[in-house]
Formats: structure tokens, sequence, C-alpha cells
């Protein structure tokens, strides 16, 4: 049965493959990538899609497509995902999102997640929920600060997939429990 989740402005939904061209075209975009490792190509980009669609498969949730009617079908992703490295908080199921850069500044990422985090805890029976950014990526910080997530130093980490003393290395983890307001 096809996933979707609706809000008040945004639908978080399946991906459909007519998604792919604007999905290319975002990761194309430096400013979106600002605080990834470089913009993706087509089959970069792609890649990810095809990965983030066969989480879907294989675990019932994952970064879903958002659509914003009236604005974008397709305007990124918002969902939860299995956190797929190792490190002292891990298994762990985390939210994250990533948005064309058009449709920033308006609460869309925001309002998207806190369905994703009802979803998450109501329907999944997660009991924590986290997210995990580079300490100066502060609008996704922001984002998750809205939703009510809170971070502790202690948690604050290196990130494995980066090489010792990368400007994008430092991480900050935020964690949201069931029931936390
Ligand atoms: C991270 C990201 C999703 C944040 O997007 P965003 O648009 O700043 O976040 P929101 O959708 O929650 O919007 C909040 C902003 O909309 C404003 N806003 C305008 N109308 C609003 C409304 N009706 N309701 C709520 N907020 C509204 C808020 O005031 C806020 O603006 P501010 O940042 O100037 O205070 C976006 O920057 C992004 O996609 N970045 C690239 C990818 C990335 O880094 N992803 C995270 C990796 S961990």
């Amino acid at each position: 049965m096809a996933f979707e989740l609706r809000g008040q402005r945004v639908i978080v939904r399946d991906w459909r493959d007519s998604d792919l061209p604007a999905w290319v075209a975002m990761n194309a975009d430096p400013e979106v990538r600002r605080y990834f490792n470089g913009t993706l190509s087509e089959e970069q980009a792609l890649g990810e899609a095809g990965r983030i669609r066969a989480h879907a498969e294989q675990h019932g949730f994952t970064f879903w497509a958002l659509e914003i009617p009236g604005v974008a079908d397709f305007a990124g992703f918002v969902g939860l995902l299995r956190t797929s490295y190792e490190t002292p908080f891990t298994p762990c199921v985390e939210i994250g999102w990533r948005l064309s850069r058009a449709t920033w500044g308006k609460g869309y990422a925001s309002e998207a997640a806190r369905l994703c985090l009802d979803y998450g805890f109501e329907q999944l029976g997660l009991d924590e929920i986290v997210a995990m950014t580079t300490v100066t990526n502060t609008p996704s910080r922001a984002v998750m600060e809205r939703i009510g997530m809170t971070r502790n130093p202690a948690d604050d980490f290196n990130h494995p997939f980066l090489e010792a003393g990368h400007p994008l290395q430092a991480h900050v983890l935020y964690r949201k429990r069931k029931g936390q307001p």
C-alpha cells in the first residue's frame, strides 16, 4: 500500500520515478550540499535515491519524498532511517531532511519532520529518534530544536565517514524520546 502522511501544507510520501530529475538537480546545487562532501553527479544522486528507496522496502520507512501541493511536486526528502554506521549511539533511527533551495525559509521541513516524528513514535513504536549534523549546519540544527529535539554535548562525535581533520567531521547529536514535548 502506498505510504503517505498529510500535514496542513505538506505531503510526505513514497518516492516516484518522476521525482528523480528534481532530486538530481537539487544535489547539483552547491548551497544544498554546503554541509556535505561536495555536490553529487547524476549517477551519484540516482545511486543515493536507489538506496533510500531500497531502505523503504527493507524496513517500511525511509527518507520519504516531500511534496508541497501548489509549490513543488517534489521538494526533497524528510523521513526516518536506520543509521548505517557504528558509533556509541547506534543502532538507532535518525530523522533527516534535505530540501531544494526554493522551498527553504517557509517552515516546510519542520512541519514534515513533526509528522515523521509522530509516525515513528506512534506507528513504528520507537522509543527514541535521533538527528545528527555537522556542528556548523545552523539551519539543520534549528529544525532539530524547533521540533523539540535536545543536544547533550557529551554525545558530540566525529563522523566516521570523514577523515580526521576534515572541516565537516565534528558532528552534534540531538535526541527526542517518545512523549518528550
Ligand atoms: C536544513 C533545511 C531543511 C532547513 O530548512 P529551513 O527552510 O530553514 O527549515 P524550515 O522548513 O523549518 O523553515 C524554518 C524557517 O521558515 C520560516 N517560516 C516562514 N514561514 C513559516 C511558517 N508558515 N511556518 C513556520 N516557519 C516559517 C521560519 O521563521 C524559519 O526561518 P528562519 O530560519 O529565518 O528563522 C535546509 O536548509 C536544507 O535542506 N539544507 C540542505 C540540506 C541539509 O543540510 N540537510 C541537513 C543535513 S543534516
